[in-house]
C-alpha cells in the first residue's frame, strides 16, 4: 500500500429530518447566499422548506446555476457576494451547484488576476468562503469532496480544481429530496459514482485489499440497488443506497493508498464541453472504450473486477476480460443509457478534435502509470463509434 494523509472535515447529515439542523450548523454567519439551479427546488417543494428554517438570517438568492455550471454564470454571484459582503454560501442542488459554489466561493477572494487561472493555470486558492450543501441528486459525490468541475463558454472547456479549503462545512443527505428526480438523472447518479468507483479501483493491484473491497462493495450495491431506484426514484430505502453509495464513491476513503486513474473522466469532460452530453453518459461512452484499449494494461485488476463484482469465472483471461466489459455496458444500458458515440450523432472527425483539444493543452499522457497517450484516446473512441 502506498503512504497516504486522509482528510475529510465534512459533516454529513444523513436520513429525514435533518433539515431541522440546518441554521444551528449556519451559526455565526448571518448573511447567506442561497444557490441554486434551474427552479427544480421551487417546484419539488424544498425550496420552502430551505427557506423557512432561514428565518434567523439574511437571505439573498442566486438561482440559475445550469447543468455543468458556467464561469460566466458563477462571476455573476460573486459580484453579488462582493457588494452585499455575504459570509456563507448554501449550494442546494446536484453537483453542478454545489461546484459552483465551491468555484464563486474561491474566486470571492481571487485577487492575481481572473479567477478562471484557477482550472486553467493550477493558481493555488489561499482563501474562500465557507460552504455548505443540500444535496438534490446523488451522483457526484461533491457534498464530501474538494474538487469541483466549471465550463467556460466563451472557450467551450471544462476544467476543474481541487482545494482543501473547498470541502462543504457540512452536508445535509436527505434521500427524500431526490425522489423527485426524473429517471434519466437517477441514471446519470447510479452511473456517476460506478465510475468514479472504477477510476479508484480498475488500475492496477497496490497490495490494498481493504480499498479494493470498499470499491467492490460499492460497485455491488450500485448493481443491485440502482435498478429500484431507477423504477421507483421514491423509493427511500433504494434512494437511501444510492445517496450513501455516491457520497462514498468520491470522499476520498477508497482512494486512500491507491493508485487512481480518472483518464475517463478527462475524456468525458471533453465531451461534454464540446457536445453538452451529460456527464455521465459521456463516462459510459469512455469507459468500455478506454477497457479495450488497455486490457492487457490493466488486466489483473480487469479480471479481479470480472471476478468478483460479476462472477465471471470461466474462460480465457480475454475472455473473461470482454466478458466483464459488456456486463458493464448491458448494466449501463439497462438504465437507459447509450454507450455508443453514433447515439449522440458523434463521428470520427469529432474524435480529431478531441485529440486536438488535449494536444493543444499540452495534455500528452495521463491516467494510471501515463497510459493514456492520444493514441488511446483516439482508439478508445473508436472502439465506441
Ligand atoms: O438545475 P435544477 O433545476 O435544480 O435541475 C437539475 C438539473 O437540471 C436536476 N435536479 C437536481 N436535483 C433534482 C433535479 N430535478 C428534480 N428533482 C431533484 N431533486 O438535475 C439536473 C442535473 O443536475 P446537476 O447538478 O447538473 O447533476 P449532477 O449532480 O450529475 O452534477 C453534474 C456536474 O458535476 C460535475 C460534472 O462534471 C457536472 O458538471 N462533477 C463534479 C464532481 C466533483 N465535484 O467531485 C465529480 C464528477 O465526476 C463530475 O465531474
Ligand atoms: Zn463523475
Amino acid at each position: 500500500m502506498r503512504n497516504f494523509e486522509f482528510y475529510n472535515p465534512v459533516k454529513v447529515m444523513f436520513g429525514t429530518d435533518q433539515l431541522k439542523k440546518l441554521s444551528a450548523n449556519l451559526t455565526p454567519f448571518k448573511k447567506i447566499l442561497l444557490l441554486y439551479g434551474g427552479g427544480s427546488i421551487k417546484k419539488n417543494g424544498i425550496y420552502k422548506k430551505v427557506n423557512e428554517e432561514l428565518s434567523n438570517f439574511t437571505v439573498f438568492e442566486f438561482g440559475g446555476i445550469e447543468a455543468n455550471p458556467r464561469y460566466e454564470t458563477a462571476m455573476k454571484a460573486v459580484e453579488l457576494i462582493k457588494n452585499e459582503n455575504i459570509e456563507f454560501i448554501l449550494a442546494v442542488g446536484g453537483g453542478s451547484v454545489i461546484d459552483a459554489a465551491k468555484f464563486i466561493a474561491a474566486a470571492r477572494f481571487y485577487e492575481n488576476g481572473d479567477p478562471w487561472d484557477i482550472l486553467a493555470k493550477n493558481k493555488t486558492v489561499n482563501k474562500s468562503l465557507p460552504i455548505g450543501c443540500i444535496l438534490t441528486l446523488p451522483a457526484t459525490g461533491s457534498e464530501m469532496n474538494m474538487g469541483s468541475v466549471i465550463t467556460r463558454n466563451s472557450t467551450n472547456e471544462k476544467l476543474s480544481f481541487l482545494s482543501p479549503l473547498s470541502y462543504p462545512k457540512f452536508a445535509i443527505l436527505m434521500p427524500e429530496f431526490a425522489a423527485s428526480l426524473p429517471q434519466r438523472q437517477v441514471a446519470n447518479g447510479i452511473v456517476d459514482s460506478f465510475v468514479h468507483v472504477i477510476e479508484q479501483y480498475v488500475t492496477y493491484p497496490a497490495d490494498a485489499p481493504l480499498q479494493d473491497r470498499f470499491a467492490e462493495s460499492i460497485l455491488k450495491t450500485l448493481i443491485e440497488e440502482g435498478p429500484k431506484v431507477y423504477e421507483n426514484p421514491a423509493d427511500y430505502n433504494a434512494m437511501s443506497n444510492l445517496m450513501w453509495c455516491s457520497t462514498m464513491a468520491l470522499n476520498g476513503t477508497i482512494s486512500t493508498g491507491v493508485p487512481s486513474d480518472w483518464s475517463v473522466h478527462m475524456i468525458g469532460h471533453e465531451l461534454t464541453a464540446l457536445y453538452e452530453i451529460d456527464h455521465a453518459r459521456t463516462l459510459a461512452i469512455v469507459l468500455p472504450g478506454i477497457w479495450k484499449a488497455l486490457r492487457n494494461e490493466k488486466k489483473e485488476k480487469l479480471l479481479q473486477y470480472a471476478a468478483r463484482v460479476w462472477n465471471i469465472y470461466g474462460g480465457t483471461d480475454n475472455e473473461k476480460i470482454e466478458k466483464a466489459i459488456q456486463k458493464t455496458v448491458d448494466f449501463f444500458e439497462s438504465l437507459g443509457i447509450d454507450t455508443q458515440l453514433n447515439k449522440y450523432n458523434i463521428n470520427k472527425e469529432s474524435i480529431k478534435l478531441i485529440v486536438e483539444r488535449f494536444e493543444n493543452r499540452g495534455w500528452k499522457v495521463f491516467g494510471d502509470r501515463q497510459l493514456v497517450t492520444l493514441e488511446i484516446v483516439k482508439k478508445a473512441l473508436e472502439y465506441q463509434l
